[in-house]
């Protein structure tokens, strides 16, 4: 049986309100935060509840979506997420994340390469960006790792430890990604 969802490593699913724990522990590593979003107020541990109730039972919002990644035995092992979808032009958007404990393990690349033949083979999406700020040097080794293309250095986009920094943009088109699996 072959699940459009799962690699050789690890399957996209839906995020279910147990997921809330390791979120939760997450929540304290502040350099991931930073380099995937931005660094928030502490949140309680009902408030992670409350949020993983909330990912896991709300409808659809377009074609975005964020997902959890897990191994194939069922680890929780980070979160993929895509959003500025645009069906009329084609394009989308994405980031991912995955828990400190399971860096270097490919579970990024595996769990971005299932997102984008969802996205190119199935949605009929045309082209995807990753936004990266300027200090994230695993995302950008990771972009280049996957074959995207550097596309553009937007200057002081983002500000976090008391600096502003710029946005990498790497890109790659639905051709791209069909010559990247050929
Ligand atoms: C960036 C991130 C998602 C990478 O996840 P990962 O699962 O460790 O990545 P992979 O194992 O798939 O890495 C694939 C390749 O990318 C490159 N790479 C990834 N992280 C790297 C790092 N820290 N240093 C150098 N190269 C790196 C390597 O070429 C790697 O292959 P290798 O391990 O065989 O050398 C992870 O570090 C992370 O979650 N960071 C915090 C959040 C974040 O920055 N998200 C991205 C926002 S744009």
């Amino acid at each position: 049986m072959n699940h459009i969802w799962s690699g050789n490593k690890i399957r996209l699913r839906a995020i279910v309100a147990s997921d809330w724990e390791k979120f939760h522990q997450n929540d304290y590593d502040s350099e991931c935060a930073r380099a995937s979003d931005v660094v928030h107020f502490p949140r309680s541990e009902e408030g992670t509840k409350a949020w993983a109730e909330h990912q896991a039972s709300k409808a659809p919002d377009g074609d975005s979506v964020m997902l959890a990644i897990e191994t194939l035995d069922g680890v929780l092992v980070g979160s993929i997420s895509t959003h500025s979808c645009d069906p009329r032009h084609g394009t989308f958007k994405y980031g991912a994340a995955i828990f400190r404990e399971h860096w270097r393990k490919g579970y990024a690349s595996e769990a971005i390469m299932i997102l984008l033949r969802y996205y190119f083979e199935e949605l009929r999406y045309h082209k995807v960006t990753a936004h990266i700020y300027a200090f994230n040097e695993s995302s950008i080794a990771l972009h280049k790792h996957l074959g995207f293309v550097k596309e553009g250095r937007l200057r002081n986009m983002f500000f976090t430890n008391g600096q502003h920094f710029d946005e990498h943009i790497f890109g790659l088109t639905s051709q791209e990604y069909k010559k990247l699996r050929s």
